[in-house]
């Protein structure tokens, strides 16, 4: 949904989007009870989950950490937490489709022992959602990454922009020809994270590196902070209203 009538500041020409129907799809969230550091319950996921429809998307691929010693899930804790939400949404928000993967940590145990079990993935073209430690790249990175595409599946490295150590953007275009897509958060650019976060999201923006927005949403705070993004922030909102690399809207089944 878009109003004419919200435009201002440096971007007159554009239209402003009311909410974030123009992606429709979300695919990097912690809507899965009790298995990470997103919803403990399964209330507050009932509410996150609304709280998402109210912003206009009507498709939802959560993505629990895996990241052993800290949120040691697998591909059957995952599916038991997704089927134990499903059910509960099909009584409380029927409407809503649902979906899920993971959110992979890329260290040398994933290589050793998370690959070779199969990843829990998304879409037609298998994509899988990665992240690395924010204090730098794994030792093998590269590998890891060919590892995973050779296995079938296309990796999706989450905000990059949040990787502070790394602001070079000929790396994340290096990435991209090697076929690894790349997914902003939308926070980001809200400045959630921080200034330097911010600065470097709006860059990659500008420079189209991007393939996905998510909201990586772990609870009520973030969701306010999405809702204050799309109600407070026309500027930035026409921004991405009007970017043409994202596809997400391709995960609407
Ligand atoms: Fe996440």
């Amino acid at each position: 949904m878009f109003s004419l009538f919200k435009k201002k500041e440096r971007m007159p020409d554009l239209p402003v989007p009311e909410d974030f129907s123009f992606l429709g799809a979300d695919m990097h969230s912690h809507l899965c009870a009790g298995i990470d550091d997103g919803a403990p319950d399964l209330e507050t996921s009932l509410e996150l989950i609304r709280s998402l429809k109210s912003l206009g998307y009507q498709r939802l691929i959560t993505t629990p950490h895996v990241l052993p010693g800290i949120h040691n899930n697998n591909t059957e804790t995952i599916t038991t937490a997704y089927h134990r939400l499903r059910d509960f949404l099909t009584q409380h928000e029927p409407e809503m489709h649902l979906g899920v993967a993971a959110e992979y940590f890329l260290d040398n145990e994933f290589l050793t022992s998370i690959l070779p079990q199969g990843l829990l993935c998304f879409g037609a073209e298998k994509f899988v959602l990665v992240e690395v430690s924010m204090a730098g790249w794994p030792r093998q990175f590269e590998d890891i990454i060919f590892s995973v595409q050779a296995n079938g599946y296309t990796p999706i490295l989450a905000h990059p922009e949040r990787y502070l150590f790394e602001g070079d953007m000929q790396k994340y275009a290096g990435l991209k020809e090697k076929g690894v897509l790349l997914q902003m958060n939308l926070l980001s650019i809200l400045g959630y994270y921080g200034k330097g976060v911010q600065q470097l999201a709006s860059l990659y923006l500008e420079h189209k590196l991007y393939d996905f927005a998510g909201t990586d949403l772990h609870h009520v705070r973030h969701a306010a902070q999405l809702k204050r993004l799309a109600t407070e922030q026309p500027a930035i909102m026409a921004r991405l209203g009007a970017y043409e690399g994202w596809r997400n809207s391709s995960l609407i089944q």
